[in-house]
């Protein structure tokens, strides 16, 4: 949560640093704010709300900043103090001379802010980050070296960070460092961009410097010093960034989240590349660095994740177990950590991340390696904290997503998980050959399916449409769909803010059933296969209270009709594939009625892409 951005070099530097704020907006976007260093001094300007108002705030103030070349910006996403204009970053110490940006959380501010202020800091915010303003400016008093400073403020700091500093004194020198949130540097023709995330930069460079923990860089315009902690110097590993600038396009839809539905057939696509070939030719998945022996005599897998990634997690676990009868567990990673988990060198676990960077899910599986655990991880950035965690890494390749509703990456964490479960089925031998052959056979032809829904979209977007206004939604499904329930209820939850619900079918009747009456629409997750009649039963109970019944099926019953006020027909598909098109309707009805309400699709409100905070 909450993005940063600066840059030293020879352009003016104000552009960048907007342009950079504007790609981290996934990250946060309650307040945001930009320190250029000026001819005279440093100017800060900040702004509460989208980044917009920054913009607006800035114009006619062109001329102050004209000839500037370096500076640091951020976008918020409060965590210690409401997101006002005193709150906004950058943050500054009491004599105005060393400004600061900080992603991450300051676990010890209390302490710090209490010792600060007794020897006469002034705190003007609520933030943990201010404090960080004015141990820096203290420790810079004392060595007059800000480089030395910002190490000595680091010694004292405790918890999670990436922080960048410009001090009055030093006027084309930007220093930066991280513990547990992401920085990287991006290297240009005699200029330095840092970021929280490539997006920021890859229109400038696609050559950069992952800032490894506790470490300090030094930038000029013609320089990039890197030390330690204890002062080693180190020296860098630049690596060729594999982002195209286009993929942060909106391509011509109306909003992120449409363009990312729309590319799932592709996604699906992608990550088979490689993999399989064909339908009676082995699944190849060289990232999995456990040899046979090891997979053969697996007997227990813990999954952990967050949000959308949990629910691709419980699909995954109802894969492994059918496919390889091997136990599994699914847990979210924030409850993971605060408990004693039994987990050792015989378990394998996986961590499931889009972004690779959420907080929970690290601290998760960094206690899992802790205690022998092979670590196997699920991400769309290979290049994130997890990635760099892994023992074993499937990259999902889903692109860039910017929506912070996730979709594409849903669809390619399953992808993974079929693939996963497949491979560890053909290598245990625990699902016969023909099995397997349409099995694989199905997987290939899953993305002409979601083309499919998407050819005939319109149906589901009258159906979004006539539940627009409907103030709760419950979601109901049983087996492999019951996490398909989950994932369209939170899709609608956070884009459209109607009370939104997933339930296994069969718990209905063991309370929320309560609920139910004529403005309560239920929507079926109604796909053939081992639960489908009992699923129909429940639909009927539900309908007996009332309810507003919707199906979301792949059956050809013109029965459903009496049933069910609206139904949105799907291509069939063997049950097992059924969460792959079940879950497209459900991100377009969400889309379908948070557009439809005028909500802030891509960015909905309290949230950010990254949650890299516990
Ligand atoms: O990057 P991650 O997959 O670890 O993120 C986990 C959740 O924060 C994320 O899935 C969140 O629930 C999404 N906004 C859901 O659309």
């Amino acid at each position: 949560m909450c993005g940063i951005v600066g840059y030293v070099g020879n352009k003016s530097v104000v552009d960048i640093l907007l342009d950079g704020l504007e790609q981290l907006e996934y990250r946060g976007y309650d307040s945001s704010g930009i320190a250029v260093m000026c001819e005279e001094d440093i100017k800060v300007y900040k702004a509460v709300g989208k980044l917009q108002n920054l913009r607006d705030k800035l114009k006619g103030h062109e001329t102050e900043f004209n000839n500037s070349t370096m500076g640091i910006g951020h976008i918020r996403w409060a965590t210690h103090g409401a997101p006002t204009l005193l709150n906004a970053h950058p943050h500054t110490c009491n004599c105005g001379n060393l400004v600061v940006v900080h992603n991450g959380i300051i676990e010890n501010y209390k302490e710090l802010r209490k010792s600060l202020e007794d020897a006469g800091c002034i705190f003007r915010s609520q933030t943990d980050t201010e404090t960080i303003a004015h141990l820096v400016a203290r420790k810079y008093a004392q060595c007059k070296d800000l480089t030395e400073a910002v190490r000595l403020a680091s010694e004292e700091i405790e918890g999670a960070y990436a922080l960048c500093v410009m001090h009055n004194d030093c006027k084309n020198k930007l220093v930066i460092t991280k513990r547990n949130a992401p920085l990287l540097i991006g290297i240009g023709d005699s200029e330095y961009f840092a970021a929280s995330d490539v997006p920021a930069i890859i229109k400038h460079t696609n050559k950069a410097v992952y800032l490894e923990d506790n470490q300090i860089a030094t930038l000029t315009p013609d320089s990039m010093e890197i030390i330690d902690i204890d002062k080693n110097n180190i020296t860098p590993k630049v690596e060729v960034l594999p982002w195209e600038p286009v993929a942060l396009s909106k391509m011509g839809y109306k909003h992120f989240m449409l363009k990312e539905i729309h590319e799932q057939p592709d996604v699906i696509r992608n990550i088979l590349v490689g993999r399989l070939h064909a339908p009676d030719e082995e699944i190849i998945l060289n990232e999995v660095n456990l040899n046979k022996e090891r997979l053969r005599h697996l007997n227990r897998i813990q999954i952990i994740a967050c949000g959308t990634s949990l629910h691709a997690a419980m699909v995954g676990k109802y894969l492994i177990e059918s496919f390889c009868g091997i136990a599994v567990d699914v847990e979210a990673s924030s409850e993971y950590i605060y408990r004693k988990t039994v987990t050792d060198e015989h378990t394998l676990v996986i961590g499931v991340s889009q972004s690779g960077e959420t907080a929970d899910t690290l601290t998760a599986i960094r206690q899992a390696k802790a205690k022998g655990s092979h670590i196997l991880i699920i991400t769309n950035r290979p290049d994130s904290a997890m990635a760099r965690e892994a023992d074993s890494l499937i990259p999902v390749n889903a692109g860039i997503e910017v929506s912070v509703a996730a979709t594409k990456s849903y669809i390619a964490q399953l992808m993974a998980f079929y693939l996963l479960s497949l491979y560890m089925a053909e290598i245990k031998d625990s699902i016969a050959s023909s099995t397997l052959t349409s099995l694989k056979t199905e997987l290939m032809i899953l993305p002409q399916k979601i083309e499919q829904i998407l050819a005939h979209k319109e149906n589901i977007q009258t159906v979004a449409r006539a539940y627009a206004n409907t103030k709760d939604f419950i979601y109901i499904a049983r087996g492999i769909n019951y996490p398909t329930a989950l994932e369209g209820a939170l899709k609608l939850k956070e884009i459209s803010y109607i009370n939104a619900t997933g339930y296994p079918a069969g718990e209905l009747k063991h309370g929320p059933i309560a609920m139910l009456d004529e403005t309560m629409p239920v929507l079926s997750i109604l796909m053939n296969g081992s639960v489908y009649d009992k699923l129909l039963s429940n639909s009927e109970e539900a309908k007996a209270r009332n309810a507003r019944m919707i199906a979301l099926t792949n059956s050809k019953d013109e029965k459903l009709n009496e049933l069910f006020e609206h139904i949105i027909r799907v291509p069939d598909v063997q049950e097992l594939f059924s969460p792959i098109i079940a879950v497209i309707p459900l991100q377009l009805i969400a889309y379908y009625i948070a557009e439809f309400l005028g909500k802030d699709v891509d960015q909905p409100r309290n949230l950010a892409k990254s949650v890299t905070v516990e």
